[in-house]
């Protein structure tokens, strides 16, 4: 069953039910004002920072589920009747309900008693608001009068401390109310030098800016008393729950429409110019009116959504393929890419999962997010690399996290997860091939963010390659530290205390556990390293990376290879994980993907037998499983991963991230068909005829779908920000598609399924439009380019001459 449906015309998707099985959301803004927006418009916005700079409130988790949004109520004031054209929160029975969730805008509307109500959200570019374009039309004969009410509610900015510490924070909320203008500016008055506006491009007939006044004390959203009454007390917020809310009077003649305009925002005054007049209280506007009073203006805002439409426009434009299969295309010309700006974005921290208030950027999260967006802005990549890299220890390890508002290294988390620093390395050579960009290698980046520390970024890598070499255990496999890739297999934590964290908790030394998955993540590593050496004419370095791969290679033949698949790891007392020995989690995903996508085992025949053993033990309708057998009860030496019930999450479940890993492996070994299956079968836009199952968002990735050991086997859960956005979309394009940026230019080298007789493809690179065109003349994988009609050597297009803008390339396989 579905919810709605594609347009891709307009790059939508349109859901048509709004009682979707869980909230369907999209992100609002994409540089620094952010926001999440339901398809009932339930959600929140926040500046930078999801937890330190949040702007309204949300309550996760409630009953009912996603309350807390950008709310507008009509009522009509002969009947005294009211209702949310949005469903949410009074949720009528609308005619003609749909939400248009679009790239940066979602659009609700719905008609209740002959009234037509859309609203249009987005957040313009570069600008620190969003925009409720609300229009109303009159599809009655009469003439109705009309109400109209504006509601959010303020968070008091720390979103953990607002949401528990009220015995301070009930007394210190403070609003401002000028020229219908509400202004919040809690704790101004002390250290803090920003606010939040919200403004409405009508006059008022009243407004609220108490919570208790608009709601009513013991009522809900769904009947606040003010709107049941058709009139607001113009309250004014002393502590307990400032909120906004706008009241506007409506006379529409038949068919007749009109447009509101809403203003969201966030400002910021320079620390001496809080005021106006100075030695005041009261808040200095002099440079937020202009703002605003421009976005209250129709044209203007009619202006900055037509820009975001084409910025989006641009964005896309850089990688578009008409291959035969729709869902392809679809994820990759329009929601994937998209998917890949929100983790960008986010990282983990804000989504209906994800409370804005647990994580900040992780590194190796963010890293591997970059992969799949360095083609889209790469500025903003290369930005992101070199904050990532200031974050890093002087030992080559990292901070596992940082906020992103303060850009340091989070304390509470720490570090020691021994993946961690090898993902900088794989994301700056993803940025260094798609730009060209070598002088990103001599910025001088501190450890640490210790000023006088700075060394240049090329070096941090080989801090990132010692700290493995420097940490190797007993079999000469790296030891795995707190974790690696999988966060929950804690080989050093052997917590019995309820409520420690198992990413924290080290109870052992740590000298015994020793990890095949980040052998693998070493070995590519330290392949891309050499590359980089290598152009840098850096020959005696290069030699020196190589050989260590080839070690550590060689060591994962001996140490790492169970007979019918690789290993995942030793435990604490050097036995094994991922083992036919093993009772339960003999075999796992992780180090068959990644071993294979390394290159180890390609010429030994073990990169066919371990894709064999992935294919019988654990693929699945629904995807591939992290592991089988699922773990039936908690092991204290391999910690979190047997937390979870059989099924779920890393015990188990299908954890879409990697995924990819072994359909990237599966092109290696030339298997095109079986890598486009695998990835058909958690595309989820293929699952989308399934969505009464799949549950979530049928146009983004889920981090996971319930394993065959849970009861909702096929049930996703974790939309939206995951690894498996960036993955997803590099393996399609880049290993599926086979359309590489490599240094000395672009790769074309597709591994596509048989049947396909061919596709096309658009890429800009550097500069370059790329038309490609590639057409089956056999059943393998070997390629032939023509580069602007001329026979081509070999599968990298090499560069254009100077000036040159526009390439065709002509591939055939055979
Ligand atoms: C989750 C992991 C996640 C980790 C991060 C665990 O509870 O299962 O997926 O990486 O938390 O803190
Ligand atoms: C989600 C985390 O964000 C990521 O860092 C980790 O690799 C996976 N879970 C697997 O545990």
């Amino acid at each position: 069953m579905k919810y709605g449906y594609f347009d891709d015309e307009n790059r939508e998707y349109v859901i048509t039910q709004p009682d979707t099985p869980l909230p369907w959301i999209n992100y609002l803004g994409c540089q620094a004002y952010f926001g999440i927006i339901s398809n009932t418009a339930g959600g929140y916005s926040f500046y930078r920072d999801a937890r330190l700079r949040r702007l309204t409130r949300y309550r996760y988790n409630n009953v009912p589920c996603d309350l807390g949004g950008r709310y507008i109520y009509l009522r009509d004031d002969e009947t005294g009747e009211f209702w949310s054209p949005s469903w949410q929160p009074t949720r009528h029975d609308l005619k003609n309900y749909t939400c248009h969730h679009g790239l940066g805008y979602t659009i609700i509307g719905s008609r209740y008693s002959g009234i037509e109500a859309r609203t249009n959200y987005f957040v313009p570019l570069g600008e620190d608001l969003e925009i409720w374009r609300f229009t109303v039309t009159n599809r009655r004969k009469t003439r109705p009068s009309l109400s109209i009410f504006s509601s959010i509610e303020f968070c008091l900015w720390d979103a953990q401390d607002d949401a528990t510490n009220f015995q301070r924070n009930f007394s210190i909320g403070e609003v401002e109310i000028e020229g219908g203008v509400i202004y919040h500016k809690t704790e101004y008055r002390e250290r803090r030098n920003h606010f939040a506006f919200f403004a409405c491009s009508r006059e008022l007939a009243g407004f609220d800016t108490q919570r208790e006044a608009f709601v009513g004390a013991y009522r809900g959203w769904d009947k606040p008393a003010a709107v049941e009454r058709g009139r607001l007390s113009n309250s004014v917020a002393h502590g307990w729950a400032p909120m906004g809310a706008h009241h506007v009077k409506l006379d529409l003649g038949p068919d007749e429409t009109q447009e509101l305009i809403f203003l969201l925002g966030y400002h910021e005054n320079p620390a001496e110019q809080k005021f106006d007049p100075p030695a005041s209280q009261t808040l200095n506007k002099k440079t937020v009116k202009p703002i605003i009073a421009k976005y209250l203006n129709g044209a203007h805002v009619a202006t900055a959504f037509e820009n975001l439409r084409q910025y989006w426009d641009g964005l896309l434009g850089i990688c578009q393929v008409e291959t035969p299969d729709v869902h392809t295309n679809r994820m990759v010309n329009i929601w994937n890419a998209y998917q890949c700006m929100a983790t960008f974005n986010m990282s983990r921290s804000a989504s209906f999962y994800e409370s804005g208030i647990g994580r900040g950027l992780g590194f190796r999260d963010s890293n591997q997010d970059l992969l799949g967006f360095v083609h889209m802005v790469p500025a903003r990549a290369r930005e992101r690399l070199l904050d990532l890299a200031a974050t890093q220890l002087p030992t080559g390890g990292a901070y596992h996290q940082y906020q992103p508002l303060t850009k340091r290294g989070n304390n509470d988390v720490g570090s020691n997860f021994n993946d961690d620093p090898h993902w900088l390395i794989l994301g700056a050579a993803a940025y260094l091939k798609e730009t060209g960009d070598w002088g990103i290698l001599d910025e001088p980046i501190p450890y640490d963010n210790v000023l006088g520390s700075e060394q240049p970024l090329y070096e941090h890598f080989q801090h990132s390659f010692q700290y493995t070499l420097d940490r190797l255990g007993p079999h000469g496999l790296p030891l795995i530290g707190r974790a690696d890739w999988n966060d929950c297999l804690n080989l050093n934590c052997f917590s019995d205390t309820p409520g420690e964290s198992f990413q924290t908790t080290t109870n052992k030394d740590g000298r015994a556990a020793e990890s095949v998955f980040i052998a693998a993540l070493f070995v590519l590593a330290a392949r891309e390293l050499a590359e980089i050496a290598q152009r840098r004419g850096r020959k005696d370095e290069a030699q020196r990376y190589l050989a260590e791969a080839a070690k550590m290679e060689d060591t994962v033949r001996k140490h790492g290879w169970d007979g019918e698949w690789f290993l995942r790891a030793y435990d604490d007392f050097g036995r094994k994980v991922g083992s036919q020995e093993c009772a339960e989690g003999k075999i796992f995903i992780e180090t068959q993907g990644f071993c294979v996508l390394a290159g180890i085992g390609l010429d030994d025949g073990r990169a066919q037998r371990a894709m064999e053993s992935v294919s019988k033990y654990l693929a699945t309708d629904h995807g591939i499983i992290l592991q089988q057998p699922a773990y039936s009860k908690y092991y204290l030496e391999l910690g979190e991963i047997s937390s979870y019930p059989p099924g779920y999450k890393e015990n188990a479940g299908i954890f879409c991230h990697n995924n990819p890993w072994v359909m990237i492996a599966e092109t290696r070994i030339g298997n095109g068909d079986r890598a486009h299956d695998y990835y058909a079968r958690i595309n989820p836009s293929a699952r989308e005829p399934i969505s009464e199952l799949h549950r979530c968002e049928p146009y983004v990735y889920a981090q996971m779908i319930a394993g065959r050991d849970a009861p909702t086997h096929g049930e996703a859960k974790n939309s939206w920000l995951t690894g498996t956005a960036a993955w997803n979309y590099c393996t399609i394009t880049q290993w599926i598609l086979g359309i590489r940026p490599f240094y000395e230019g672009l790769e074309i080298r597709p591994v596509v399924p048989k049947s396909w007789r061919g596709f096309k493809a658009t890429r800009r690179f550097r500069g370059v439009t790329y038309h490609i065109t590639v057409e089956r003349a056999g059943p393998g994988n070997q390629v032939a380019l023509r580069v602007n009609g001329v026979p081509s050597e070999g599968a990298v297009v090499p560069a254009p001459a100077e000036g040159q803008r526009e390439v065709t390339v002509d591939v055939t396989l055979t």
